[in-house]
């Protein structure tokens, strides 16, 4: 069995614990095939008063992490990890200026024995500890938050339910929606009717080739409508079945046999 260790260095440590200590993730870190760790850097300052940022050297009012305690962390860490000195283990600073997270690089990165997260706050983290330690840049998207903490668990929590073991039959069924290319079709549970509202009749009509017809055709009406940009990408690289009806109302044709070449 695989277990994947995860190293949050931050100046938040509680924000993470809120984050990743409940659900699938609490169940999963209690079974021991996820390990999160959250590390304190101002534990690693030799300021006297515990101070981690001083002003920009360029000006302007924000104040910056300096590099010290994130390198003395960093090293602290390392040795936690039981990673040897001589090797430079993945590490992600999660940051706006960064790779937008994908759920192909979630895949990616469960792959690793080992990962650290390095949240920065303030007006950022002094450029040359960055180029010290980071092996990525990851963004969660184009906006701005008020630190790496969330983008950290955000990406924590995708990654770790790729891991072999943290999500069981039932739970990893559902919400795949990235997986194959599509968003999911809509879902339903009893009543068959609610005010008024009925559950599609083919779901009700034990009829399973159908019903696997109207799922298809149903992710990717929704696809379509939302993100047409994953449903181009998707119609562009899958073949589908003859008679799919297309969100604009097309139907796929059959497939025509190719003539053999004339004999001369
Ligand atoms: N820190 C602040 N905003 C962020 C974002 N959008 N992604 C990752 N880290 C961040």
């Amino acid at each position: 069995m695989s277990i994947m260790n995860f190293c949050v260095m931050t100046l938040f440590p509680e924000m993470i614990e809120a984050c990743l200590g409940e659900s699938i993730i609490g169940r999963a870190r209690e079974k021991g095939i996820v390990n999160v760790d959250a590390v304190n850097i101002r534990d690693y300052t030799l300021d006297k008063h515990k101070k981690v940022d001083d002003y920009c050297y360029s000006g302007g009012a924000g104040m910056l992490m300096q590099p010290d305690p994130i390198v003395r962390c960093y090293d602290a860490v390392k040795e936690k990890m039981s990673i040897p000195k001589e090797n430079k283990p993945r590490l992600v600073y999660v940051t706006p200026q960064g790779q937008t997270f994908t759920e192909k690089m979630a895949a990616e990165f469960a792959k690793e024995e080992n990962l650290i997260f390095l949240c920065g706050h303030y007006e950022g983290i002094d450029e040359r500890a960055l180029e010290l330690i980071v092996t990525d840049y990851v963004s969660i998207g184009d906006y701005v938050l008020t630190g790496g903490e969330m983008p950290a668990c955000i990406m924590i929590d995708a990654i770790s339910r790729l891991v072999p073991g943290v999500l069981n039959n039932e739970e990893s069924a559902v919400g795949e929606s990235f997986t194959h290319g599509l968003l999911e079709y809509p879902q339903y549970t009893r009543p068959a009717e609610y005010m008024g509202k009925k559950v599609p009749e083919v779901l009700l009509s034990g009829n399973h080739a159908l019903i696997e017809k109207w799922k298809l055709e149903e992710a990717l009406k929704r696809t379509y409508e939302r993100r047409p940009d994953l449903y181009e990408e998707y119609i562009k690289n899958n073949e589908l079945p003859p008679k799919t009806v297309l969100p604009d109302g097309t139907i796929v044709p059959k497939k025509r046999k190719m003539r053999k070449p004339e004999e001369n």
